[in-house]
């Protein structure tokens, strides 16, 4: 089984260009069959959950090529509309199938994805949203059966501002006949790299960024070129591993406005953090302060995906912070592995208490899920001794290459196959 074996305690210094979002590639390539015709998508992460949605556009009869970082979809030969549990399996966003190809074909057939590794992960949001568009859901056991003879336009107010029911949303809306108005809608900036996406093939969409998202559906759409936005969470990873190690990094390719949150719990914790344009710099001498209470909301709130690690990055602070996860309930899982390293953490439902300890210690570690193993690979970075992370499948779904940036900026850590 292969590992990840990190010996801590070296600064790190350097310039990280960041990876393609993998929250923004995983729904564009999914929006790429919309069109019945070419898509050449740029700045594609190499990750398995791309590897994944690859097999799922393949499977649907799309021809797919993959030359370094583009990905060129050709949805014209597309001839099936199900997804079967095998494909389905490997990737719970694989759900924003079912509002493109609803759009697309008017018919969309696959099972919940199963497991659980955040807590349960509902879709009556998406399928509420999608019957407001004229859309006949049926559910079977654990499979789901859409089906609209005639998309039409509607209203559609979104209970909570999910990512993903507002990416189905605007799928199946590009498909309608006449306007959607999506209220409440997630404001994550991937939604917006979407509506840039949609756009460029010829559909309507605007608003994407605010709550409130009009597409104009119906529009004959096209051949298009599109570039992934940066993945702003692997941006967040970089910040909390300088901040923890110490050291002098730039991180290149995501606008500070899309991590505020996260920028000032590094400045309250004793960082120097400044930025231009896309780049930010982070400087920091390894020993951080305990911080504000963080809680997790949708954008431009605290992103979750960034509560493990930064979490971990405190766990060696002066001082407690707490930590309350409002939007997953099983996200703490990876704090017991820091427990492994001599972290104090105290976990109660959605709050955790991270006292912070003077040193921690290299351990065997297994990764629960992707940024939970993420934020062991943080600790691990700023601990005394070699930690060694199986598991690595959970981190290859949302990082490219994670051992080989951390080692370019100088730190000690080695993947062993
Ligand atoms: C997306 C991201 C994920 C991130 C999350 C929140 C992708 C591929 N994944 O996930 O990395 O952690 O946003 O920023 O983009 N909910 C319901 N019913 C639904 C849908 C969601 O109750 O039908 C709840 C969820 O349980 C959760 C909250 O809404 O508590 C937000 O989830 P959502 O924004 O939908 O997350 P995802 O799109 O699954």
């Amino acid at each position: 089984m292969s590992e990840l074996c990190i010996t801590g305690g070296r600064r790190l210094e350097g310039a990280i260009p960041v990876q393609g979002a993998k929250n923004s590639v995983l729904p564009i390539l999914a929006a790429s069959v919309l069109s019945g015709s070419v898509s050449v998508i740029h700045n594609c992460p190499d990750l398995s959950d791309v590897r994944a949605t690859l097999a799922i556009l393949r499977h649907l009869g799309c021809r797919v090529e993959q030359q370094g970082h583009t990905i060129t979809v050709d949805a014209s030969t597309l001839d099936r509309c199900d997804i079967p549990e095998r494909l389905m399996r490997e990737m719970r966003s694989s759900v924003i199938f079912l509002g493109a190809l609803l759009a697309r074909t008017g018919e969309a057939r696959l099972c919940m994805p199963g497991g659980c590794e955040l807590g349960p992960r509902p879709i009556d949001l998406h399928l509420a949203a999608l019957r407001r568009l004229g859309v006949d859901v049926r559910e079977l056991g654990g499979s789901i059966r859409c089906c609209a003879s005639g998309l039409h336009g509607g209203e559609i107010s979104l209970a909570i501002p999910s990512v993903g029911a507002t990416e189905n949303a605007m799928l199946a809306a590009c498909g309608a006949n006449g306007l959607t108005v999506i209220y409440n809608a997630a404001r994550e900036p991937e939604i917006w790299d979407l509506q840039q996406y949609l756009n460029a093939c010829g559909a309507r969409v605007a608003g994407a960024g605010s709550s409130t998202v009009v597409v104009q559906g119906g529009m004959g759409l096209h051949t298009c070129q599109h570039t992934v936005i940066a993945d702003r969470i692997c941006a967040a990873t970089f910040l909390s591993a300088a901040a923890c190690a110490g050291g002098e990094v730039e991180v290149q390719g995501v606008p500070r406005e899309q991590l505020v949150p996260v920028l000032q719990v590094f400045a309250e914790a004793g960082c120097r953090v400044r930025s231009e344009g896309d780049r930010m710099w982070i400087s920091s001498d390894g020993h951080l302060r305990g911080v504000s209470p963080v809680r997790t909301a949708p954008y431009p709130g605290f992103p979750t995906d960034a509560q493990p690690v930064v979490l971990a990055a405190l766990c060696g602070s002066t001082g407690s912070s707490v930590f309350v996860e409002t939007m997953f309930e099983n996200r703490y899982r990876y704090t017991m592995e820091l427990a492994r390293m001599g972290a104090n953490i105290r976990v109660e439902g959605r709050v955790a208490v991270v006292t912070g300890v003077e040193r921690l210690s290299g351990a065997a570690l297994e990764a629960p899920d992707l940024r939970g193993g993420a934020a062991l690979v943080v600790a691990a970075l700023a601990a005394e001794g070699e930690s060694c992370i199986r598991c690595l499948r959970h981190i290859d779904r949302g990082y490219e290459n994670l051992s080989g940036v951390f080692a370019d900026l100088g730190a000690r850590i080695t993947r062993r196959a």
